[in-house]
């Protein structure tokens, strides 16, 4: 069973989701367009249901950690994060977040889920490396990625489906050790020393 520790930065926390006690607006994200053009999955089933099942799984498999992003304020659900398929020789894992109340889109919370979620994954579990592609039209996403520390190592080409067409996909990676400044904002620092 692998449920990410709670880790608490300055404006939000990460902290395991109970299946049976998902917020409503977890489901509207996951019929939003806007938010499903940049997931892997575009067409899987996000009913009520297989969301719960979703969490059950994750919650119980020992390769993935999964964490629900909570505002410290007010404790509002605003998106998830994983570090996904460690590989427990290699030490590698990929990374996926979203933040999917769109109000809450462009104000650094994204960054800040990323900056802990890969501290924690290469300062605490002791990976070696986290990955992951990124459809090359997500400028957001690529900009949260490199402000955390992660290089863009390649192209995948045509490597994601969008509607009728096929776009290129950015390998990010980011390995061990973790050297943003892990006092202080990623925000204040750049996430780099
Ligand atoms: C990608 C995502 C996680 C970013 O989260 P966020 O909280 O909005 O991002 P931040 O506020 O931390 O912003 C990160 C950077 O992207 C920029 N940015 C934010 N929205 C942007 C947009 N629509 N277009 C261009 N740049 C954008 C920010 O200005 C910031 O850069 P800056 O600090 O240089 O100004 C979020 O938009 C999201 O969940 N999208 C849908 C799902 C998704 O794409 N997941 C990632 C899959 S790899």
């Amino acid at each position: 069973m692998a449920i990410m520790g709670d880790v608490t930065g300055d404006r939000i926390r990460l902290s395991a989701l109970d299946p049976e006690r998902l917020s409503p607006e977890y489901a509207l994200w996951m019929k939003d367009p806007d938010v499903l053009q940049f997931l892997a999955e575009p067409a899987g089933d996000y009913s009520p249901g297989a969301l719960r099942e979703y969490v059950r799984r994750m919650n119980a498999s020992p390769a993935d950690h999964f964490s629900g992003i909570f505002l410290n304020a007010t404790g509002e659900h605003i998106g998830n994060i994983k570090i996904g398929s460690v590989h427990p020789y290699h030490r590698r894992a990929d990374i996926g977040l979203l933040v999917g109340a769109k109000k809450m889109w462009g104000q650094g919370f994204g960054t800040e889920a990323l900056f802990l979620a890969t501290r924690y994954a290469l300062a605490e579990l002791g990976l070696n490396k986290l990955y992951a592609g990124i459809l090359v039209t997500n400028t957001a996403s690529r900009r949260a990625f490199s402000k955390v520390g992660y290089r863009e190592v390649g192209i995948y080409e045509r490597h994601w489906r969008l509607g009728d067409e096929y776009v290129d996909a950015v390998l990010v990676e980011c390995c061990a050790p973790f050297r943003a400044e892990l006092s202080k904002r990623p925000k204040e620092t750049g996430g780099r020393p």
